[in-house]
């Protein structure tokens, strides 16, 4: 094959890989890479079981027959651009983009993940009596398996703590069990 063969075939095919692979590098989801970003709590810390119970797809009450005293944890993330903001000692206000992840453990501090609860701070204008924060559930195995529907209770909770961006922050390091 001549020169001119050689490039017309492998230039565009190598311009094919790189783009696989950067397809691959850059998920277009921005929840897919939560475990690499900050991890707020160093460690899974135990979870109130009424908020166990509270914290969910469809909350349950705390005296039903799904035992919401199976021992849960839980771990939060923050992605970059919420960083700051989150680890700071002082009332907050999170930037637009933000993302604040609780990961759930069921059973023991070790058990596989089972699911996320999720926060997003959108534009500003997109829920204005709320910070402006959607809320989302999130299979802890499937990502790809989540729902915004139906999360009216997840607001009840987080709007006590309009004074610090809808945020509880109780598990900062130094600060765990304070508002407990
Ligand atoms: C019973 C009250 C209650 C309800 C309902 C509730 N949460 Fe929470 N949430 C908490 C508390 C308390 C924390 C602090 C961590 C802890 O103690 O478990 C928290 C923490 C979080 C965090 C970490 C950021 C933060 O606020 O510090 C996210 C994300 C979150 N919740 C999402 C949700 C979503 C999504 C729903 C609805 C599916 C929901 N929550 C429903 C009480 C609640």
């Amino acid at each position: 094959m001549g020169r001119a063969g050689f490039l017309l075939l492998y230039l565009p095919m190598s311009m094919l890989c790189v783009c696989a692979v950067v397809a691959a590098q850059a998920p277009l989801d921005p929840i897919a890479s939560y475990r690499t970003w900050k991890k707020v709590n160093a460690k899974p810390i135990y979870m109130e079981p009424a908020v166990a119970a509270a914290c969910l797809p469809r909350p349950i009450a705390v005296s039903s027959k799904d035992n919401p005293h199976v021992p849960t944890y839980f771990t939060v993330y923050v992605n970059a651009t919420g960083e700051r903001a989150m680890l700071s000692s002082e009332p907050v206000k999170l930037p637009a983009g933000s993302i604040v992840v609780k990961e759930k453990r069921v059973g023991s501090p070790d058990a596989k993940v089972k699911l996320l609860t999720v926060l997003i701070k959108r534009q500003r204008g997109y829920a204005t009596a709320n910070g402006d924060w959607q809320y989302l559930v999130v299979d802890g195995t499937d990502l790809s398996h989540r729902t915004t529907d139906h999360l009216e209770h997840c607001k009840s909770c987080h709007a006590e703590q309009k004074k610090d961006d809808y945020l509880f922050r109780d598990y900062l390091p130094g600060r765990v069990g304070t508002s407990r």
